[in-house]
This record gives C-alpha cells, structure tokens and sequence, in this order.
C-alpha cells in the first residue's frame, strides 16, 4: 500500500465531468484538475465556470466526494488574479495554473508552454494570482520542462516558488517534445532538488509499474496520471493496492459511464464520448480494442445499449 498522492490530470477534451466522475468514482485520487479554463482579457461570468466546472455546484467535489481544483490558462497577471478570485467565490478549492498546453492557438495568444521562455513572466502571473485568493486557497502551477529546451526549467521552478505557490506538477517533457515518449522523470528530480515547494510528477505512466519507476526517478511521492488513467480506469487503484483489475470490472464501468451520458448531449456527441474512451481503453484492454470494432459504427446510445446486449 502506497502513501503517494496520485492526481488526475486536466485533460481539455477529455477529462470533462463526466470522464472526472467515472474515474473518481472508482476511486485512487487525491483530487482531479478541471480542462483549463481560458482567461483572455475579461472577467468570465460565473457561467463559463460552471461550464468548465460543473463540480462547483455541489462543493466542488465529483459524486464520490474528490475535490475538483480549477485549472486557469492565460498571461495577463492582473486578469488572472480576478479569475480566480471569481472561481474561489464560486467555490474552487484550489487554483492551478497551465504553463504547459502546446496547442498553437493558445501559445500564439502567449498562453501555456510559451510562457516557459519568460520564467519573470511565469513569476508575475502566480504572485498575482497568490495575492488575490485568500491564504487558505492553494495556488499551484504546471509546467512541461521548457517550451524549445529545458534550459530553463529550474529557473522557471524557482519562479513559481518564490511566487508563493503550493506546489509545482511538472510535465517531464518539453513542449517540442509533444506528447512522444520518454518522459524524462529524472529531469523532474532535477527540478524538485532546485525547490523547496512539493513537486508533482507527471508524463507516461500507464501502470503500477510506471507509477514506482517515476517516483525512484524523481524522487517525488505525488504523482498526476493522465493518458494512462483514462486507459486503465483502475491504474490509480492498482498503483496503491497492487492489483490490476480484470475486463468484465472495466467494461461495467464502461456501461455505467454510458448510462450516465443518456440524455446530455446530441446522440451523436454521446456516442463520440463512449467511442473516445474506448480509443484510449484499446491501448490497454485486447477486448476494448474488440469492442471498438464493433461499436465504432453506431451512432447513438441506444445503438450501442443493443448491441452490447447482442455480445452478452
Ligand atoms: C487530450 C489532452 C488534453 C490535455 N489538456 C490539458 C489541460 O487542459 N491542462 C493541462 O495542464 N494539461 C493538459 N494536458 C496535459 C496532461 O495534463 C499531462 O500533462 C500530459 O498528458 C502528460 O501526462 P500523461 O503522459 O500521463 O498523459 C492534456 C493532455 C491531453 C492528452
């Protein structure tokens, strides 16, 4: 049994509610991170939160109790400042900020991994962020290792420790480096040494095995499972306990999750979400990679209900 802390990672796209509370509801998280939230010159009405956040409504906390902490992306230090003091007043229990996201549209608006090349920048988004939330609120920072290199990833560390910041995830790739494998966890280590706040590690842990690699790696006992916990929606449960879970548990989930989609979207969206989690169950499941076959075809729920029923 381990004591590390494992977090969900903000996944835009996919770790929406319904991803959230699907896999927090089976359990293994210390708390999960809302997509990000984008702040690009105004104050957002407490509507788009609640969008991002569905969470807030009933104290921040998925079905299964695990507190939701929003995720803000954005370069203007005051007009994130009163973002987030806006999603503190709606309920957030914490604040994170991106300074990772790779997408061009957002680093060409100087949002996310971008702002690794302005380490004084990165300082003056969490300083202002930290003065403008109450003590008790933790404000947190993510980062990948650089935005081109990792040149300067321990200055942007320190950045975000002398900011104030609770503790720092980082991405153990840069963003040139996308999404392709390794991540480099002793890199990670490298920048853990350099701070005294928490560190999170975070990249390409997809088993239990994974999970104590990276942490002897980087000597960092809070891990943030992303790609890999949509994958195996017990890793988080299987990184603590030892066990791995067998199919017939994880397809239950599946069809519980597709019940809980009934009715909150276009029928077209709603199967696009069931299809989507079965791309990354593939990756781990020979029988998701079965099922993906056969339900990739329909286009509704209900389609998808009978034809489960059918392979009984
Ligand atoms: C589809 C997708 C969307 C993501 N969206 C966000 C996001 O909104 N905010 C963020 O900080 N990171 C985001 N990330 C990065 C992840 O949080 C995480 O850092 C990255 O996937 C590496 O972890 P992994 O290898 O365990 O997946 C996203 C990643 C993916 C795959």
């Amino acid at each position: 049994m381990t004591t590390m802390k494992l977090i969900l990672a903000p996944m835009e796209g996919l770790a929406d509610f319904w991803i959230r509370q699907a896999l927090t509801d089976i359990g293994g998280y210390d708390w999960c991170v809302t997509e990000f939230v984008r702040v690009n010159g105004l104050l957002l009405p407490p509507k788009v939160f609640y969008r991002w956040c569905p969470e807030l409504r009933t104290g921040a906390r998925t079905r299964s109790g695990t507190p939701v902490h929003v995720q803000l992306l954005g370069s203007d230090p005051a007009c994130m400042a009163d973002n987030a003091a806006q999603a503190v007043a709606l309920g957030a229990p914490a604040i994170d900020l991106n300074f990772g996201c790779p997408a061009k549209t957002v680093n060409r608006h100087r949002g996310g991994a971008v702002l690794l090349d302005e380490p004084e920048l990165v300082h003056q988004v969490v300083s202002a962020v930290r003065a403008a939330v109450p003590a008790s609120i933790p404000v947190s920072a993510k980062m990948r290792l650089g935005n081109l290199d990792d040149a300067l990833a321990l200055e942007n560390a320190r950045a975000v420790a002398a900011a104030g910041a609770s503790w720092l995830t980082v991405h153990g790739r840069t963003k040139v480096q996308g999404y392709r494998p390794p991540a480099y966890w002793d890199r990670i280590g490298a920048v853990r040494e350099a701070v005294s706040l928490p560190v999170i590690a975070n990249g390409e842990i997809w088993t239990p095995e994974d999970a104590a690699r990276c942490q002897r790696e980087s000597g960092c006992d809070a891990i943030m499972l992303g790609r890999g916990a949509v994958s195996d929606p017990y890793l988080a449960r299987a990184v603590r306990s030892g066990e791995r879970a067998q199919w017939p548990q994880v397809r239950a989930q599946l069809e519980t999750f597709m019940q809980t989609l009934v009715g909150t979207g276009k029928p077209a969206q709603e199967a696009g979400r069931v299809k989507q989690w079965l791309n990354y169950l593939r990756r781990q499941w020979p029988e998701a990679e079965v099922l993906h076959q056969q339900l990739r075809r329909e286009r509704t729920l209900q389609g998808m209900f009978g034809l489960l029923e059918r392979l009984v």
